[in-house]
């Protein structure tokens, strides 16, 4: 098993490369890969973790030695946001790096599972795929927009909420990954119920959890630490899935006749990367809304993916 983080010197990279570091199986080769000069140092500091987990460092000219055979790729590379941003704006400085990325993978690693965490991931995802379509080696089964953060924050929000372990919390969370596109099912939780006031209060909190986090920064970024737990998590549903187990995780994928081209959905993984597209279920009255109100948003940011690769 091979995992290329791409931005691995960043803020999220260097945690979710520890945790890959202490969680990827034995044998497994970890590859970082980062434009900042310090990426070397960070591999050889995770090198003196005593796993069974290679670790090689490559800078800004060695992204085909850092892909090469890659069998997942997670992308962490770009700008995040500072307050008074939406993530809408890092568009266009983060679009031109997903897709020299993209290059890379169409180049060296056509066949890996990528996982894209470079915000707005409504339109990034979309990036990356038009990248591989135009090279020809597009599988929609492999592309996936991280939203576990949205996931795990709101299992946090839940169990301190409701007094629960949060080891027992599951909240689906369907849509895109910014603002009101972010839909958590909290009609679904099992062994919980919320008021109509709760789900009114506790909806956009999740909503805004990641402009809570940059407020609380103050001009020192976005969220690292909670993402990188959030990207392992993800990733290892990956490798659990390409070692042939049955798991289900939610992602935002590419969708033939669903709400929206991409959505995130519960997903059934595999040695293919999506095996299925789960339903998400019955929506409530609120979710329902909810869903129809944010389509706009979400059809709006998957056009400007689109329409940056068409011109
Ligand atoms: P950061 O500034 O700490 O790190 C970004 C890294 O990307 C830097 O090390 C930088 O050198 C590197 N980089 C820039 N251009 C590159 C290129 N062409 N190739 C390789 N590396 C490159 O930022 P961060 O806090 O780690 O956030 C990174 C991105 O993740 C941002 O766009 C942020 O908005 C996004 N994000 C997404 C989620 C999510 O849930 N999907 C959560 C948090 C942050
Ligand atoms: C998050 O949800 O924390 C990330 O998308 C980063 C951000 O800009 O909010």
């Amino acid at each position: 098993m091979k995992v290329a983080v791409l931005g691995a010197a960043g803020g999220i990279g260097q945690a979710l490369s520890l945790l890959l570091k202490t969680q990827l199986p034995a044998g497994s080769d970890l590859s970082l890969y980062d434009v900042a000069p310090v990426v070397p140092g960070v591999a050889v500091d995770l090198s003196h973790i005593p796993t069974a987990v290679n670790v090689a460092g490559f800078g800004r000219d060695d992204l085909d030695a850092a892909l090469s055979n890659a069998d997942i790729v997670l992308i962490p590379a770009g700008m995040p946001r500072k307050p008074g941003m939406d993530r809408a704006d890092l568009f266009n400085v983060n679009a031109g790096i997903i897709k020299t990325l993209a290059e890379g993978i169409v180049a060296n690693c056509p066949k890996a599972l990528v996982g894209i965490i470079t915000n707005p991931v409504n339109g990034t995802v979309p990036i990356v795929a038009e990248v591989f379509k135009k090279a020809g080696t597009y599988d929609k089964n492999r592309v996936f927009g991280i939203t576990t953060l949205d996931v795990i924050r709101s299992e946090a929000f839940v169990a301190e909420l409701k007094g629960l372990n949060v080891a027992d919390v599951k909240v689906p969370v369907i849509g895109g990954h910014s603002g009101t596109t972010i839909l958590p099912l909290l009609s679904q939780v099992e062994g919980a119920s919320f008021t109509d006031e709760e789900v009114a209060a506790l909806t956009p909190r999740i909503q805004n959890a990641g402009t809570e986090v940059v407020n609380a920064k103050a001009g020192g970024g976005s969220a690292t630490l909670s993402m990188g737990a959030a990207a392992a998590r993800f990733c290892m549903s990956l490798v659990k899935g390409l070692q042939g187990e049955d798991v289900v995780d939610y992602a935002y994928v590419e969708v033939q006749d669903g709400d929206a081209p991409y959505f995130a959905h519960p997903v059934r993984l595999g040695k293919g990367g999506v095996e299925e597209i789960l339903s998400y279920g019955e929506l409530s009255a609120f979710e329902q809304k909810a869903k129809d109100d944010m389509l706009e948003t979400l059809n709006k940011d998957i056009q400007e993916g689109v329409d940056f690769m068409a011109n």
